[in-house]
């Protein structure tokens, strides 16, 4: 079970000292026996979501297992780490990602609306806050840290699933050298997993799902979706006694999005997750070391 002990709820708390970066121990990552916490967008809750600010603190403070990272592609092919396929609501720019060069997006401010929106964590700090090309993420942390990575929008991307592997295998976090786990690749597309599976057998790959198709599994599409991945990804509001049963009987990990209410960490644990994304990993450390 899980293994980290003396998570800090994180309400008024300067995130100041920022520690030297280190990955959760690397063995058993994919183990059916351990319960992961994933920081959705980085530690989202308190700092702007895909911010470097809101990695460092999941990683450097909160000591999340992995960081989340959505990726779309800038017209001039570079990976930047955001959720939607336009600028709009995560920064003071408009427009289509897909129409805008790095250069632009880079001169856009990805903090300013957090701190409106999130009085009790703003910080100064977080005003004018680049966007990070995936790039950076890694060269922030590097080996440090594990990344489970989604695929957003890949159709209107073509070459996406080979940019990300290029850039982590520049980094070295694909292939022999890599520890198990170090990088997840998620996905709603089944065609981009069955890309990368394509381009790197070796990478583990998660299946997302929103909570209708979670409400409807079989285990005919289970024993499908093995057929390529690790796990699946659900959506918690679709995840039941019944079907959280037959995952784990196909040996699949179940890793639900997103889980920031107590109650539902407790309905998931109850379930047999073998972890959750979160917005708030502290909140769930916490639930978990009252679980144990
Ligand atoms: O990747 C898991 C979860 O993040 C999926 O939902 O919309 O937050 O990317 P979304
Ligand atoms: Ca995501």
């Amino acid at each position: 079970m899980k293994r980290k002990i003396g998570a800090m709820l994180l309400t008024g708390l300067a995130v100041t000292g920022a520690g030297s970066a280190s990955a959760a121990p690397a063995n058993d990552l994919l183990s059916q026996d351990r319960i992961l916490t994933i920081a959705h967008r980085g530690a989202s809750g308190y700092a702007p979501e895909h911010t470097m600010a809101a990695y460092e603190l999941a990683q450097l403070k909160l000591k999340a297992d992995y960081i989340e990272i959505d990726l779309q592609m800038t017209k001039d092919g570079e990976l930047i780490a955001m959720h939607d396929e336009t600028v709009d609501r995560t920064t003071n720019g408009t427009g289509e990602v897909k129409s805008m060069t790095l250069a632009e997006i880079k001169q856009l401010d990805a903090g300013s609306d957090f701190n409106a929106a999130n009085p009790t964590y703003a910080k100064a700090e977080y005003a004018g806050a680049e966007v990070p090309t995936l790039e950076e993420v890694l060269d922030r942390f590097g080996k440090g840290a594990n990344y489970y990575i989604e695929t957003k929008s890949p159709e209107v991307y073509p070459g996406m699933e080979e940019k990300l592997h290029e850039t982590l295998k520049s980094h070295g976090l694909v292939g022999k050298r890599n520890h198990e786990g170090q990088v997840l690749v998620q996905s709603f597309s089944e065609a981009s997993l069955q890309k990368m599976r394509k381009i790197d057998p070796e990478v583990p790959l998660v299946q997302l799902l929103e909570a209708k198709d979670m409400l409807l599994m079989t285990n005919e599409r289970l024993d499908e979706i093995k057929s390529y991945a690790i796990g699946v990804g659900p959506s918690f509001k679709g995840v039941t006694a019944e079907n959280a049963r037959m995952v784990k009987e196909k040996g699949l990990l179940l890793h639900p999005y997103t889980v920031n209410e107590e109650p539902d960490m407790r309905r998931m644990l109850d379930l047999g997750v073998t972890g959750v994304f979160t917005n708030y990993v502290d909140r769930f450390e916490q639930v978990l070391k009252s679980y144990n």
